[in-house]
């Protein structure tokens, strides 16, 4: 049970049943959550007590959740996010010496050591990252293809800001894109697909035609991201949503954890139509989409986004560079063949056929090597890393991710789009009722084959 299905507490008159929002707050890039039960013996008013310590001490609630605990039978637990103002650490303290249960999660983490970094735990919580970006989409270098060009800059501006007003469960920006924009698409499309048929790995282009026939990929059409992603939801659960510039590599991966993947939807300038120094709308959906269609290799993508969900700085890095070497720039082992299945090789006609020449160096996807690797962002890659198949590629992240220093386990819970934080027995034992059940269902239909 998540959050997101919080039972409502009797002794607060706010918090109703089916609605679990006392307040939400408006910037919560600081802010810090706290999860305890309380422990007193079961008294009438004693969530009135614990949030009698944030008054006393100066500090703003910005949201309150509640919820029958997982972790102890019979009782309560609380998810509070406050301000990081007033005397917080004195609050803490208190509530720490009364709590039964009690961890903190915080995205200002540095200077809270021992926290765990924020993350969010269901699916709405990703509308958050709007406020996060490292730099807006319309915000261009000098040396960027569009920078003096006015009616393009306008364009990204208005597209930065559909995305930035985007909020979950709404359908995605119908953007009209206008006949210049589609002849650029036209010629990277026309150019890329001669290319697919030797150079795609095998499972690319099994959807590619799929997407032809259901999302509008064709070179007269830049598809919405509205069909592609219904079409994503349909094959493998994965969504898209619209991003407004770079997100830190924390937030993007944690939308990989809930199988949602952030999409540009602007296109590159027309003066470079097979150049761009920013991923851009062929990037994404030439060579990102068609893969998430995948059940493999879209299990894999939310492994690496499971294994960032509160990991220090240092390991959020390591999987960064692990996705930049397969979901970016993988090539993959086919029969006695490699072929690629990267997106920065699948939408650059250039790479695409380097990376399968003698020039670079392969070496075999290792994450706790691969995660080390070095590699440049505007020249092609030296060296590539070419996994076994998605399904070892997954196995083995994984297994690393087992090695990354976090106090908790983490479970993704489908039915609710959230990820359960799993620190106790009672939840593993949860789970493992769950799993018994799938086995005697599996164990049934064996027989019956
Ligand atoms: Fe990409």
């Amino acid at each position: 049970m998540g959050y997101g299905e919080g039972v409502a507490h009797a002794e607060d008159p706010t918090l109703v049943s089916g609605g679990n929002y006392i307040k939400e707050g408006e910037d919560f890039s600081e802010s810090v959550c706290l999860i305890f039960s309380p422990s007193e013996k079961d008294g009438v008013g004693n969530l009135a007590r614990c949030l009698e310590l944030f008054k006393e001490n100066g500090v703003n609630l910005m949201h309150i959740e509640s919820r029958s605990s997982a972790r102890l039978e019979n009782k309560y637990e609380f998810m509070v996010e406050c301000e990081p103002g007033g005397n917080l650490g004195e609050a803490v303290e208190k509530l720490k010496q009364t709590a039964s249960y009690f961890t903190v999660i915080s995205r200002n983490h540095i200077n809270n050591r021992g926290t765990v970094p924020w993350f969010p735990r269901r699916i709405r919580e990703l509308d958050r990252f709007a406020d996060h970006i490292l730099s807006y989409g319309s915000e261009l270098d000098a040396d960027h293809p569009g920078f003096t060009d006015p009616v393009y800059r306008a364009r990204r501006k208005q597209l930065a800001d559909l995305a930035y007003n985007y909020k979950h469960g709404q359908p995605l920006p119908h953007i009209d894109y206008t006949k210049e924009e589609i002849d650029t698409w036209g010629k990277v499309f026309r150019q890329l697909t001669e290319l697919y048929p030797t150079h795609a790995c095998k499972e690319f282009n099994h959807v590619f035609p799929l997407l032809i026939e259901n999302c509008g990929y064709r070179e007269d059409n830049i598809p919405q991201l509205e069909d592609i992603s219904n079409f994503l939801k349909d094959s493998t659960g994965f969504m898209l949503r619209p991003v407004t510039g770079l997100l830190s590599s924390r937030d993007f991966l944690a939308g990989l954890a809930f199988r949602v993947f952030h999409s540009t939807q602007y296109i590159r300038h027309a003066s470079t139509p097979y150049y761009t120094p920013e991923p851009d709308v062929c990037h994404e959906l030439l060579g990102h989409v068609p893969l998430f269609a995948d059940q493999e290799f879209a299990q894999f993508s939310q492994e690496i986004g499971l294994a960032s969900l509160g990991a220090p700085d240092d390991y959020v890095e390591k999987l960064a560079t692990c996705y930049w070497f397969t979901v970016e720039f993988g090539l993959c082992r086919q029969g006695d063949q490699v072929k690629a299945y990267g997106a920065g090789l699948l939408s650059s006609f250039g790479e695409l056929e380097y990376c399968l020449s003698d020039k670079p160096v392969l070496k075999e996807f290792d994450p706790p090597k691969t995660a080390l690797q070095k590699y440049p962002i505007t020249e092609y890659q030296p060296i590539y890393y070419v996994a076994e198949s998605f399904e070892d590629a997954k196995e083995k992240i994984i297994k690393y991710s087992q090695t990354i220093p976090r106090q908790f386990g983490v479970c993704y819970k489908p039915y609710t789009q959230s990820v359960e934080i799993i620190d106790s027995k009672p939840q593993i034992q949860n789970i493992i009722s769950g799993i018994s059940c799938q086995l005697n269902i599996l164990s049934d239909a064996i027989k019956k084959l």
